[in-house]
């Protein structure tokens, strides 16, 4: 074999190992046992409705809002417990504000929360 077909036979082969990793490192919406959204449509409706109070990091812009990075924080809860949360609003006692139904949009449908909610999981994972 030439040096140049060894090169780029090495290429292809870490290139083949390469890509499954990625897939599958952390901050993926599947690796949170997550489907049925879609991540990509999700960060239009993040960047649109929940970053003036969740910031484009996560981790909130005013008091009561949690960070969607935290260890343990509220990205461990349930999936159906997020979406009930996310659809009809949410006030913890220890929080001095509510997350408003939809993100006080009416018109996000429930798929629209499953775009959002595998945004969520892809950007800042699951909470572990
Ligand atoms: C007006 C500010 C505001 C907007 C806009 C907003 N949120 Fe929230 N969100 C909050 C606050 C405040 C909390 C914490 C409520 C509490 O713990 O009592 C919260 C909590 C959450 C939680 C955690 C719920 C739980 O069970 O702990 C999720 C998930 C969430 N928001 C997603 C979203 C998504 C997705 C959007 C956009 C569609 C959005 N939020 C828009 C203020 C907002």
């Amino acid at each position: 074999m030439s040096i140049v077909k060894k090169t780029r036979w090495i290429a292809a082969a870490a290139a083949v190992l390469l890509i499954p990793a990625a897939a599958l490192s952390a901050g993926n919406a599947a690796s949170c046992g997550f489907s049925g959204g879609d991540a990509v449509r999700g960060k239009t409706l993040y960047k649109s409705t929940c970053v003036a109070c969740h910031g484009a990091n996560g981790r909130g812009t005013i008091p009561g809002v949690p960070d969607f990075n935290k260890k343990g924080g509220v990205l461990t809860k349930s999936h159906s417990v997020l979406t009930d949360h996310m659809e009809r609003g949410f006030k913890s006692p220890s929080s001095p504000m509510a997350m408003p139904a939809r993100g006080g949009n009416p018109k996000l449908t429930a798929q629209d929360l499953r775009d959002v909610h595998s945004y969520l999981h892809d950007t800042f994972g699951c909470g572990r």
